[in-house]
């Protein structure tokens, strides 16, 4: 098994860790669609990768989010993966620094990946090898007071990809041993660094059974 051949979307593909995941998953064979929410981000990310389907669209907004789904569709069919990288980072203040306003910040990534999964939810079940990540972080482990708002967040997106798995579980007797759809999530401390484990990690995702993967928490270090 292999990702080659294979279409993922990237959902927030500009920063530096959706440009390396682009980058290595174009090496091994796999046709990406880059999702941002600035058109000018997604031009850059084409012209340094060519070969790269970008797309625009606001995935914090559900009808921009369907919207999107049909583009994809229209232009390169179902998708058999969906790496979720839309982040943000807010914190500092201790329990009653923990503003609203920031909160409002970073539950976007929340609410981009509830849309995103949701919107592309018949696509990783009608693969053969569907695939969901996202990149979580080590203080949902170990929250903070510092960091409140962003462990809760980030905890809430872990327990929605606990929930994915749980659904793709449900119809993994009908896919067949060894095949169906997985749900992964990875954490790090920081991803300064780890820009390309995490591609690297995110390429194997199609060398492993989806049962052993499904649900699986993984702590992504340097090497
Ligand atoms: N950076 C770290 O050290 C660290 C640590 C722990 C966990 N993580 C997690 O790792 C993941 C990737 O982190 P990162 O720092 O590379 O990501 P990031 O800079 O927070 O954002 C990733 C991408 O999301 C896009 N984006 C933001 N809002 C969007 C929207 N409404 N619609 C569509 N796209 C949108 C951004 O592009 P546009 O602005 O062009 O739309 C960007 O390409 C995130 O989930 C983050 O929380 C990161």
């Amino acid at each position: 098994m292999s990702v080659e051949g294979r279409t993922v979307l990237i959902a927030g593909a500009t920063s530096a860790s959706g440009r390396a995941v682009a980058r290595a998953l174009l090496d091994a064979g796999a046709r990406v669609v880059a999702v941002g929410s600035d058109q000018g981000r997604i031009d850059a990310l084409e012209a340094e990768l060519p070969g790269v389907i970008g797309e625009r669209a606001d995935l914090t907004d559900g009808d921009d989010v369907l919207e999107l789904a049909m583009r994809v569709h229209a232009r390169v069919g179902d998708v058999d993966g969906v790496v979720h990288l839309v982040g943000g980072w807010r914190g500092g203040g201790g329990i009653p620094g923990q503003t609203d306003e920031d909160y409002r910040v970073l539950e976007r990534s929340f609410t981009a990946l509830r849309h995103v999964s949701r919107a592309f939810w018949d696509d990783l079940v009608a693969s053969n090898a569907g695939r969901i990540a996202i990149v979580s972080s080590t203080t949902v482990a170990a929250p903070t007071a510092a960091a409140a708002n962003y462990a809760a967040v980030k905890a809430a997106s872990e327990s929605w990809m606990q929930s994915l798995a749980h659904g793709f579980d449900a119809l993994r007797p009908a896919q067949g041993a060894g095949g169906g759809a997985a749900a992964v999530t990875f954490r790090v401390r920081s991803l300064s660094g780890l820009e390309a484990r995490l591609a690297a990690s995110v390429v194997d995702l199609w060398r492993a059974d989806a049962s052993t993967l499904n649900g699986s928490v993984t702590q992504l270090v340097a090497d």
